[in-house]
C-alpha cells in the first residue's frame, strides 16, 4: 500500500499508509515557545532549549530506529503487547493501517485493524505554557469485548542535549522523580551543561486526566522494562506485577520514565476508552499542578480548538487563490515555515540537530522579509534593533543572544567573515519602506556593536572594548549613526575589499557556508553583483530622500573619506583605502560627522555600483560555442569556478548576476537555456547548486567534501532555486521563474518521491528526499515572490505598485486569480481579472477599481503605480490585452 496525500486549500491534510515513510515530523509549538517534534510513530523530542529537553534528543536516524518514544501499550485480552507507536514484536508481524490527519498545529495519527483502531491527537496549546497535550481514544471494532490493560510510559530524559554523550548515566543521578495523583515529575538536583553545574529549576512532567485509576506507578525506566527485556516489550505491560511506590514518595537517580499502569477496562462492542496526557515542563511546581488538575476531555477539546483558531489567525494576513487549489494548501504550510524559524531557531528539528538555538546573521534578516508581509508593525523595531549587530567596519556580530537587539562576542574566538551578511539588511529594509513608507528609518539613530575583533576580524584588539560591547568615539562617548550610515558602511567597504580579478574576496564564506576554504585568494563574483546592485539602490533611495525634502544627510567622516577616495580604480589603492579606513575606526570612530548632499552621495554610489556592474557583466561572462553563463566566484587559486568548456556551472553565479541586473536580457536567455541543460533535474525538484565538480577542491571548500548531490554540493538547494527563481520574475522572464517554483512545488506535493508533508524543505537529496524540512530561509523567498513578483503587489515608499506576472494557467477557469494580504496595515482582497483568458506578456493592467471606484495610476514597467490609497478592502484589477 503507497503512501497518499490529500491537502485541502486551507492547509488541513491527510496522509494514508504514513508509516509507509520514514524520517517524517512535524513540529509541535507556541510562542511560549515549547518546540516539539513529532513522527507517526510518536517519536521526536520536545524542548524549551538546548539544556532543557524533556525526551531524549532526537535525530533524524532516531525517529526510525530510537525506541524512546511517547508511548503508550495496551495489553490485548491478557494475550499480546500492542502499542501506539507501532513498535512491539506483535506489531512487526500484524501490521496495523496508519494514517495521519494535519492541522495547524495539531496532529493526529489513527491506527487501526480487524479488532480495534486507536488515535492519538496531539498540540501544543497556544498559550503561555510548555505543555504537549495528547488525547488517546482506543476503540472496540469487533463484536466481542476486549479486555485492556493501559499502560503509559514517557521516558523523562529531563536535561540538557549535551549529556547524550557527556555523562548520561551520571546526570541519571540528579534525577529527583516525585509520584504525584496521576502524575510523575522529576525535579533533577543540577543542570549539568557548558555553563558547569547549576541547580536546576525545571520540572519536567506526564500528568493524565484522572478519569480512569492508576493501578501501579512505575518511575524508574529499568524496572518497567524489565530485566533482560527491552522497551518494545516492557515486562510491566506483559505481566500483572505490582510495587510498592506512593503518591508523593520521591525517587532518587536512575533513569525516570511516566510509567502508569492503568486498571484493566473492559471494552463491549463500538465502546471507547478515552484518555488525555499533558506532558509539561515548568519552573513553578504549582503552575504544573494547576495546569494539569483540569486536565479533561473538555479541556482538551476546548485548547484543540483555541490552538486551530489562534493559528489560523497568524496565517490570515496571507493567502493565495490559484486556479491550482492544491497549491493554495501548499502555500499555508510554506507561509508558517518562517513563523516556525523564529521559534525554533535553526536548531531543534530532527534534522537540525546541531547549535544551540539560534538564527545566523543572514537568516535573521530573510525571516524578518516574511515578517513585513504578515505582521508588518512588529518589523521596525527588530529592525532598528538588529542594526545593533553591525560593526563599523561593516562586518557584524555573529552571535545573536536571545533578547532583541542582543549580540554577543564570540566566546570561542573564532571570528569569521561571511562577505556576504553585509549585503542583506538592505533589501529587508527596502521591502519595509516601500511597503510603509516608513523612510524616516533611515534617520533613526543606533549604536554601532565593537568588540575585540577590528580590520574584518583579521586583528584583535582588547584595549578599548567595553563590557556593553559598544563603539566609543574618541571622547570615549558612545557612538550612533543613523541607519542609512549602518547601511553604506556595509555596502561600501566590501568593494575595497577585491581581489585580484576585481570582485570583491570571499573572506571565511558567503551565503554558502560551505565555500568556506578559499580565504586567501577566494572572490565572490556572485555577491560582487549583489554589492554593486546595492549601491545603485541607496543612490536611488537618497534621491527619493531628496524628492521628500532631505537634502543633507550627516555621516561619520571617516565614511565620507573612503567614498570620496578618487583612486579607488586600482586594487592596490582600494586596499590603500580600505586599511587606512580600517585603522583609522580601529580604537573607536572619531566621533566627527559631516553634513553632505544627497545628490552628491548617490551620484559616487552609483559610479561604483555601475562600474562594477560593467565588470562583471564584461569580465565575468563565459561565452561557449553553445552555452553560456557567467563566473560565480574564484577559488584559493584564483581560478573561475565556473568553466564552459569544463561544463562546471554554479547557479549562485547567475543568480545575483541576473538579480542585481549585471546581466543583460540577452544574457539572460542564454543562462535559462545553459541552467535547462546543466542544472535542472526532474527528480529533484527543478535547478540543482551546481554541476558535478568531481574533484575535492580544497580550495573553495567543505562543500566538495559532501558527496555530490547532497546540501551546498550540488542538491536543489531551495533557497537559492527560489532565489533563481525571484531574480528571473524580477527581470520580466516570467515563465523561466514558474518554471522553478513550479518543479520545486511539484516535487513536494509528490510525497511518494518528497517523503515530506506539505512545505518546503532545504534541500531534496539525489534520492529525492526532503532533507531539513520547515527551517529553511526559502521558506521566505518562495512567499516573497509570490507576493512580490508572481502577484506582483510591490510597494515604492509607501505607494502601492502592481505588476503581476501570473501565468495564463495560473488563472482559474473564469479567468480570475486572487490573492489576501496586507496593504499598509489592511487586509486587502486583490483580484486579478483575466477574462480573455491571456498570458504573461499578453496582458496589461487595463483599469483598477478600489471596490467599484476607478483609481487613477501611472504606468511602470511591468504594471502600474497607483496615485491615491486604497479605501476599500476590495481591489480589482482588470487585465485587457496589450
Ligand atoms: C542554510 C542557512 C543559510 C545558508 C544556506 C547555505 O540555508 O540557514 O544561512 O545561506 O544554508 O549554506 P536554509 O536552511 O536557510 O535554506
Amino acid at each position: 500500500m503507497k503512501p497518499k496525500l490529500y491537502l485541502k486549500e486551507n492547509g488541513q491534510f491527510k496522509v494514508d499508509n504514513v508509516d509507509k515513510i520514514s524520517y517524517l515530523y512535524f513540529p509541535l509549538t507556541n510562542y511560549y515557545s515549547l518546540k516539539s517534534s513529532i513522527s507517526p510513530n510518536l517519536n521526536g523530542d520536545a524542548k524549551i532549549d538546548q539544556n532543557s529537553f524533556a525526551l531524549v534528543p532526537t535525530s533524524s536516524e532516531d525517529i526510525q530506529n530510537s525506541f524512546y518514544n511517547r508511548n503508550i501499550y495496551f495489553r490485548i485480552n491478557d494475550e499480546y503487547t500492542w502499542s501506539i507507536t507501532g513498535n512491539t514484536p506483535y506489531q512487526m508481524l500484524n501490521k496495523d493501517e496508519v494514517s495521519l490527519e494535519a492541522d495547524f498545529l495539531v496532529h493526529k495519527i489513527i491506527r487501526s485493524n480487524d479488532h480495534f483502531s486507536c488515535e492519538i491527537e496531539s498540540l501544543v496549546p497556544f498559550n503561555d505554557s510548555y505543555q504537549e497535550l495528547h488525547k488517546v481514544v482506543f476503540k472496540n471494532k469487533t463484536d466481542q469485548p476486549l479486555i485492556i490493560k493501559p499502560v503509559i510510559s514517557f521516558p523523562l530524559y529531563s536535561r540538557s542535549a549535551d549529556n547524550l554523550r557527556d555523562h548520561r548515566h551520571v546526570t541519571s543521578l540528579l534525577n529527583r522523580a516525585r509520584i504525584y495523583k496521576n502524575g510523575i515529575l522529576n525535579s533533577p538536583t543540577f543542570s549539568f551543561d557548558e555553563r558547569g553545574h547549576n541547580l536546576n529549576k525545571r520540572n519536567y512532567g506526564l500528568f493524565i486526566s484522572e478519569d480512569y485509576q492508576i493501578k501501579n506507578y512505575w518511575p524508574i525506566l529499568e524496572e518497567f522494562i524489565g530485566e533482560g527485556n527491552n522497551i518494545l516489550d516492557p515486562i510491566v505491560v506483559k505481566e500483572d506485577l505490582n510495587n510498592e511506590y506512593k503518591i508523593n514518595e520521591s525517587i532518587e537517580g536512575f533513569e525516570i520514565t511516566s510509567g502508569m499502569e492503568l486498571e484493566k477496562v473492559k471494552l463491549i462492542k463500538n465502546q471507547a476508552f478515552t484518555i488525555v496526557l499533558s506532558m509539561i515542563i515548568d519552573d513553578d511546581i504549582e503552575k504544573i499542578k494547576n495546569y494539569t488538575k483540569s486536565l479533561s476531555i473538555k479541556t482538551f477539546n476546548t485548547l484543540k480548538q483555541d490552538t486551530l483558531r489562534a493559528w489560523e489567525k497568524e496565517l490570515e494576513p496571507l493567502s493565495f487563490k490559484f486556479k491550482d487549489s492544491t497549491l493554495n494548501g501548499w502555500l499555508k504550510w510554506v507561509t508558517l515555515q518562517p513563523i516556525l524559524r523564529r521559534i525554533y531557531g535553526c536548531s531543534f528539528m530532527p534534522h537540525h540537530d546541531y547549535g544551540r538555538g539560534g538564527r545566523g546573521w543572514r537568516d535573521l534578516w530573510q525571516d524578518l522579509l516574511a515578517l513585513i508581509l504578515m505582521n508588518p508593525e512588529s518589523v521596525r523595531k527588530q529592525l532598528l534593533n538588529n542594526y545593533k549587530g553591525v560593526r563599523i567596519d561593516g562586518s557584524n556580530a555573529t552571535i545573536i543572544g536571545e533578547k532583541p537587539g542582543e549580540f554577543l562576542a564570540d566566546r570561542n574566538n573564532i571570528a569569521r567573515v561571511w562577505m556576504d551578511h553585509g549585503s542583506w539588511p538592505l533589501l529587508t529594509t527596502m521591502l519595509y519602506i516601500d511597503k510603509s513608507g516608513d523612510y524616516e528609518i533611515l534617520l533613526e539613530e543606533q549604536n554601532y556593536f565593537y568588540d575585540k575583533f577590528t580590520h574584518y576580524t583579521k586583528k584583535k584588539n582588547n584595549e578599548h572594548v567595553k563590557k556593553d560591547n559598544l563603539l566609543r568615539d574618541k571622547n570615549n562617548q558612545i557612538y550612533k549613526g543613523t541607519i542609512l550610515e549602518h547601511i553604506l558602511v556595509q555596502n561600501l567597504l566590501p568593494i575595497y575589499n577585491l581581489g585580484i580579478h576585481s570582485n570583491i574576496r570571499i573572506e571565511d564564506a558567503d551565503w554558502n557556508d560551505a565555500f568556506d576554504m578559499a580565504h586567501n585568494s577566494g572572490e565572490s563574483v556572485a555577491f560582487t553583483s549583489l554589492y554593486a546592485s546595492n549601491l545603485i539602490e541607496i543612490a536611488k533611495i537618497l534621491r527619493k530622500l531628496y524628492e521628500n525634502g532631505i537634502e543633507n544627510i550627516s555621516i561619520l567622516k571617516e565614511i565620507y573619506e573612503i567614498l570620496i577616495a578618487n583612486d579607488y580604480k586600482t586594487i592596490s589603492n582600494k586596499h590603500i583605502n580600505r586599511d587606512l579606513f580600517l585603522n583609522s575606526v580601529e580604537a573607536g570612530c572619531s566621533g566627527l560627522k559631516v553634513s553632505k548632499n544627497v545628490q552628491e552621495i548617490a551620484n559616487l554610489l552609483e559610479d561604483k555600483g555601475k562600474t562594477l556592474l560593467m565588470h562583471i557583466r564584461h569580465n565575468e561572462w563565459l561565452e561557449g560555442k553553445e552555452y553560456s553563463w557567467f563566473n560565480g566566484y574564484y577559488d584559493d587559486n584564483s581560478q573561475p569556478l565556473d568553466d564552459v568548456s569544463k561544463e562546471n556551472m554554479t547557479l549562485t553565479g547567475q543568480v545575483f548576476a541576473i538579480f542585481s541586473g549585471a546581466a543583460t536580457d540577452d544574457q539572460i536567455e542564454k543562462i535559462i537555456r545553459s541552467a535547462d541543460k546543466y542544472l535542472y533535474n526532474k527528480d529533484v525538484g527543478g535547478y540543482i547548486l551546481n554541476t558535478n565538480f568531481k574533484e575535492l577542491k580544497l580550495n573553495m571548500g567543505r562543500a566538495f567534501g559532501f558527496a555530490y548531490g547532497h546540501k551546498e554540493n550540488g542538491a536543489m538547494f531551495s533557497h537559492m532555486a527560489v532565489m533563481y527563481a525571484n531574480s528571473l520574475y524580477k527581470r520580466g522572464f516570467a515563465h523561466a521563474g514558474y518554471k522553478v517554483l513550479n518543479s520545486i512545488y511539484e516535487h513536494c506535493i509528490n510525497i511518494d518521491k518528497s517523503k515530506i508533508y506539505p512545505g518546503i524543505p532545504e534541500y531534496i537529496n539525489p534520492k529525492g528526499r526532503g532533507m531539513y524540512h520547515y527551517l529553511t530561509g526559502s521558506a521566505s523567498w518562495y512567499i516573497l515572490t509570490e507576493v512580490t513578483e508572481v502577484f506582483g503587489i510591490k510597494g515604492d515608499f509607501g505607494s502601492v505598485v502592481i505588476e503581476p506576472k501570473l501565468l495564463k494557467r495560473q488563472f482559474d477557469d473564469s479567468g480570475l486569480a486572487k490573492i489576501i494580504t496586507l496593504i499598509n496595515g489592511k487586509l486587502t482582497n486583490i483580484s486579478f481579472i483575466n477574462k480573455n483568458n491571456l498570458d504573461f506578456g499578453e496582458y496589461k493592467i487595463a483599469r483598477v477599481y478600489d471596490d467599484e471606484l476607478e483609481v487613477d495610476y501611472i504606468e511602470t514597467k511591468f504594471g502600474v503605480k497607483l496615485l491615491s490609497d486604497i479605501k476599500s478592502d476590495n481591489l480589482n484589477i482588470i487585465l485587457e490585452k496589450k
